[in-house]
This record gives C-alpha cells, structure tokens and sequence, in this order.
C-alpha cells in the first residue's frame, strides 16, 4: 500500500471507529490504538497536502484558523413549534389532525431536546454545510466548529442515501460536560453558563474551533429534509438515517393512538430525569409526509407537529426572608430564605432573587407562598407567588439602598440589573474575596493560606488588602486561636516563597474585573512589565490579540484608582515579580511593530501557537481573518482555500515559514 492509499484506508478506518465509539458506544479498539491512528493519518496528509479533503478524520481536532461566521440563506426555513402544556391540549392537536385528515394516521413521539439546533447538508454522502437556526431564514455557517463534533458523520456509510438532502437536529452539552466546564471557569473567575443549553451555543460561536474540539458536545438529530428521501415515512427516514451513521435516539416512538401518545409522555415524565442531556419536552409528528403536506403550515409552525413541554419541577413554600450576599466585584445579589422544601431529590432552604427586578416583579411580601423551580440551572429560583394564599399580608420586600455590611449607599449602573456596594476598599466581604482570589492556586498558589485563614487573619485585623499578607511577622500570628506555630511558620515561609510567582500570575492574582489567567499572560507577553501596563493607551490594549474595549476600560480603570497604585508599590516592594522574566524577553523585537498578521495552515518548525507568541514578541499582532488592513498572512501547508483566495483579492501578501524566519533573524 502506498501512502496515498493509507491515506485513504486511515480516513475509513477512523471513520468507522468514530461512529463505533460516539454513535454506537460501542468501541472495537483502545483510545491509544486510535490516537496512533490519527496521528498516523495526520502526519501523512501533511506530507501529502495534495490530499486535503474537508472531510478528514483529523479536522476532528480543530483549528484555530477562525474567520467570522458568514450568514447564509437556509433553503428551507427553520420553523419553531407549537407549545403545548397539557394533555387536554395534545388530545385537542390530535383530534384536530384527525379532523383535517379524514384518514387514518401515525404519531412520531420524539423527545425534545434543549440545545441548539442546526441544519446539516450532506452532498454525495459528505457533510458541506452547518448552519445554525439563526432568525430561521438565515443562520451562522458553523461548520468547522460542528466537524469537531465526534457523533456527526463527516462521511456517510454506505450508498443508499440521497445525492443532497438537508438533516436538522439538536447540538448538545451533556450534563457531565456542563458541570465540569462551569467548575472549571468558576475556579478562572469566568461567569457560569446558566444551563446546559446557553453553554451549547455559546460553545458553537466560538471563534476557535480547537477549543470547540475540547467541550465535547454531542448531537441528535430528527428532521430530514429534501427531494429524494428515501421513504414516505418520517420514522422510517430517521431509521435510514440511523443506518447512513446519524445518531437517532433510541427513545423515538411510532403510535397509532392518543392513548399511546399518553403513555409515551407518562413514561419520560419520569424517565427523561435519567438521561444524559437536558430536555424539556415531546415532540409528536403526524409520521407521513404526504399526510404532513396537505396539513401544511401556519405563519410560523407546522400544522402537523407540535410540543408537549415537561412542567419544570416545581413546589410551592413560605418566604421567610430576604438577604443579601457581596461578591467580589461589589454585585448585592438578594437571597430568598425559604422553609425548606423537597425539590427534584434535594432539600431547598434558599433561592436566588437575582435583583431587584424580580422582587417588583412578583411584588414579594414576607410570608408569600412562593413557587420555586429548579430548570437548567443549578440555583433554584423564584417563579412565582401564589396570591391566594395570601390571607394576611406581611412586609413588602423592599430592596436595600445601602451595602448589608458596610452601609455604603448601593449604586446601580444605567441600563444594569444590578446594585453594587462602591465601597471596593472598606466593605469586608470584597476586601475578604479579593484576598482569597490572590492566594488562590491559579493565582499566587499560597497553599498554606485558604479561605479559613484569610477569614481569620482578616478577622483579626492582621490583613486588610494583599499587600499586608507580606508585612505578617511571625509574632502576628501568637494571638490567633487554630494556629499554631508550625502552620504560621509554613505561611511565612510561603509567602517568601511567592515572591518567585512570575509575573503573569502576578497580574491575575491582582484580581482585575475580566482579566482571568488567559488574558493575564496576553497582556504580561505584550507588554513586558507593569509600568509598561499602567502607560498603555485604550488602543496599545486592544491592539493586542483577544484584548477588546471592555477588558481595556477595565484595565485603565483599574489603574486609575490611587489605592490600587499603592497597592502595586507595596507588592513591588515586598519583592513580586512585575516584569517578564530574562529568557522572555531577551528575544522580544520591533520588527513586527504596527503589523498585523494572519496565521493559516501547517507548520513545520514551530507551532500555530509558538508562531502566534513569537509574532507578539516581535511587536505584531495576530488577526484572526483576512482584511485589507492585515500585513500578510504567514502560511504554512494546507493553508485554508477561503483564505487563499481573499488573500489573492485583497492583494495581501502569503509569507512562507522559512521567509518569515528569515525575516526575523
Ligand atoms: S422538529 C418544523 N424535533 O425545538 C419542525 N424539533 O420549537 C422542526 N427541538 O427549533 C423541528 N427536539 O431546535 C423537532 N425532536 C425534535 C426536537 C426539536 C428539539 C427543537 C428545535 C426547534 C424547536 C421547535
């Protein structure tokens, strides 16, 4: 076999075992035989790049070549459906049917699947387009962003399926997934993705498909669309589908009556709490297509479907309370207490108000009888007061107009929901979070210091603001109760210690609103050292890569606070870090000032990332899509077509790898 054939036979083969593993769950060989597959198949096609093919096993993985999403046209619309809440409303859809058809008729009960869907053409048995729904006429191309979807054929087995045809369905974070990626962006102190949904599609937007690869979303897909369908029968085209090497879920149910329709809502009632992804409701579909056809459309829905929605769990209790918490950044977020109550499995005491909003809304007094839900989110909340049951009315919930616990008048933010306490320097509990955060392991990684000693310490009076942790003697701590003289020594020892954090540590650790660990190392990389941070003009930030107008305001601001300046000096004088290490920048250069740079394809001597580090310690900064302002693209093999061909237009100049090198030196 030569190796364009093992290019070819690689490419089935990871085929047929990607659909064994995320199709089928069922895997015929190890991860690691897999990966040596891949890698395989991957280091061939860069020695072959003749042998591009846009379906390839490995653009599995990714890219970050990103261009902004193009809008395209969907052929079909994308309708919504109509919601139903009851039974008595889906007897009432089903005599309608039944009425308008004067026939005999099937029933295809799906489930309905709470994520983001997506429209997929298929031309000779290969994906071509993804389109998310968009306002339902155009959408997003997503397509290099859904290639990274392991249960989405890239090619069709078999050859039985039509030459073009359209096949719409769900994209899906599973649950595991959600919850991991929202602990891990609490522990970054990036905001949490409210429910699995909202993560789905915020993960299908993002503008590096690499990092779409890493958040593992699935899809389910139930609606196929064109003109040589190879059945007369909506379940029977989903069962080919299922055959071609769609996922099709296994739940999907063909009745023949409306007491089967029933027993088909009964069961996953229950049964839908199992289940691995989130769902909120049935679907049911009149199952022929010629049947689908005369019943035809209204404005926005088909006539022939519509769906049932799962009440979300939800129970009734006493508003005891209202409190409030301070965060980090100031946010007064108010808290219901409740009498406690069973919801979905889990005893619930407390309940989040958000803001002030919601209490106005409902026009809350102590002593309401209030319905609390718990959706996607994690948080249960308020949803609604049962008004009848109140008999005696208590105090109106008024939101507070001073901070709970440092008594600063609250202000909010035209146009925002929120209240914030002012007071960042004096109001204990921001003061006290701003401390953990500093310790924390992705900042300064103080490990002898967690949240109960910096209570205590700050209890104490011992610590008011990270600069003081480095003033601690010994003696400071001989008073403290629950420390004793070994655990003192360790966290004087440890703050030594840190004084080797290097500086972009330093600079997350400092706690900036929107500058979390990533966006930390951007700014140390590009700009070098602190003075050089707190000169930077609006447009110095942003012209660095992924920094836009809002982490700038943030930055300046942050600067501009005279406390945070003395702050600053004092961690300089305990001896932190606030400049790049030597190896870092003694390679730092100009020649790349003012450039703007386009990095696309493979390459051989250093990678995408290192190119993209070397081209910012140069002084250039990356873009990420091809414009008439962009310097040259820097081009490795198998540099995109698209880009090509805009680079051709715009007369933008291709820079091989050794030519940039060259340049460099
Ligand atoms: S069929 C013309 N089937 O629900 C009907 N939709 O409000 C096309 N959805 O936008 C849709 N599960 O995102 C269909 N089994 C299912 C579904 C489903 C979830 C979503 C879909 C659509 C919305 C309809």
């Amino acid at each position: 076999m030569n190796e364009v054939e093992r290019i070819l036979e690689l490419r089935r083969q990871l085929h047929e075992h990607n659909h064994n593993y995320y199709v089928l769950s069922s895997p015929t060989i190890s991860d690691f035989e897999f990966d040596a597959l891949l890698r395989e198949l991957q280091s061939l096609e860069e020695a072959h790049p003749e042998m591009y093919d846009a379906t390839s096993p490995t653009l599995r993985v990714g890219s970050d070549i990103s261009k902004g999403f193009t809008q395209v046209p969907h052929k079909y619309p994308m309708l919504s459906l109509g919601n139903t809440y009851s039974k008595s409303e889906v007897a009432d859809f089903y005599e309608r049917v039944k009425r308008l058809l004067n026939d005999d008729f099937e029933i295809c009960c799906e489930l309905k699947f709470d994520g983001s869907s997506i429209s997929l053409t298929y031309k000779d048995g290969k994906l071509v387009q993804a389109v998310t729904r968009g306002d339902g006429e155009k959408g997003d191309d997503v397509t290099a962003n859904v290639k990274t979807i392991r249960s989405i054929p890239l090619v069709l087995k078999g050859d039985s399926y039509p030459r073009e045809f359209e096949i719409r369905g769900e994209i899906l974070m599973p649950w595991a997934v959600f919850e991991e990626l929202n602990q891990s962006r609490e522990k970054q102190g990036e905001p949490l993705f409210a429910n699995p949904r909202n993560a789905a599609s915020g993960t299908l937007k993002l503008m590096d498909s690499s990092e779409v690869a890493k958040r593992k979303l699935d899809a389910y897909l139930y609606y196929m669309l064109g003109e040589e369908l190879p059945a007369e029968g909506h379940y029977e085209n989903l069962m080919a589908a299922r055959e071609w090497g769609f996922k099709i879920s296994e739940t999907t149910r063909k009745c023949h009556t409306l007491d089967e329709v029933f027993a088909f809502i009964d069961h996953f009632d229950q049964a839908r709490k199992e289940l691995p992804v989130a769902t909120d409701g049935i679907v049911l579909k009149v199952n022929s297509l010629r049947q689908q056809k005369n019943l035809g459309y209204t404005a926005k829905s088909p006539r022939w479907a519509i769906a049932y929605k799962f009440q979300a769990e939800r129970a009734l209790t006493r508003l005891n309370e209202v409190t409030y918490q301070v965060g980090r950044t100031g946010v007064v977020t108010p808290v219901a207490n409740l009498d406690p109550i069973l919801l979905s499995g889990t005893i619930v005491k407390r309940a989040s108000l958000h803001n002030a909003d919601i209490i106005e809304k409902y026009d809350l007094h102590i002593g309401d009888m209030v319905y609390i839900e718990k959706g996607g989110e994690i948080i249960p909340k308020i949803t609604g007061v049962d008004t009848d049951a109140r008999f005696m009315l208590g105090d109106k919930v008024r939101f507070i107009t001073n901070c709970p616990v440092c008594g600063t008048p609250l202000v909010r933010a035209e146009g925002e929901a929120a209240h914030y306490c002012p007071n960042e320097f004096g109001c204990a509990p921001q003061m006290r979070t701003k401390i953990e955060h500093f310790v924390s392991r992705e900042a300064m990684n103080i490990e002898t210091i967690g949240p109960e000693t910096v209570e205590l310490l700050f209890n104490y009076g011992l610590i008011k603001n990270v600069a003081d942790l480095y003033s601690l003697q010994m003696e400071d701590f001989m008073f403290l109760p629950r420390l004793g003289a070994k655990s003192a020594e360790n966290v004087v020892a440890a703050l030594a210690q840190s004084r080797q954090v290097p500086f972009e540590r330093v600079l997350f650790a400092l706690g900036i609103r929107y500058v979390g660990a990533t966006v930390a190392k951007r700014l140390a990389r590009a700009f070098g050292d602190i003075d050089s941070l707190i000169a930077a003009t609006i447009p110095q930030l942003t012209a660095v890569d992924e920094i836009g107008e809002r982490i700038a305001t943030s930055v300046k601001a942050y600067f501009e606070k005279p406390a945070n300046m003395e702050l600053v000096a004092r961690l300089r004088e305990a001896g932190l870090k606030f400049r790049l290490e030597e190896e870092v920048t003694s390679n730092r250069t100009d020649i790349l000032a003012g450039k703007s740079i386009v990095i696309s394809g493979v390459f051989t001597h250093h990678s995408r990332d290192e190119y993209k580090e070397i081209i910012e310690q140069n002084g250039g900064k990356n873009v990420s899509s091809v414009s008439k302002s962009t310097s040259f693209i820097l081009a490795g093999e198998n540099m995109g077509p698209s880009k090509l061909e805009k680079a051709q237009k715009l007369n933008v100049k291709v820079m091989s790898e050794d030519e940039f090198l060259a340049l460099l030196s």
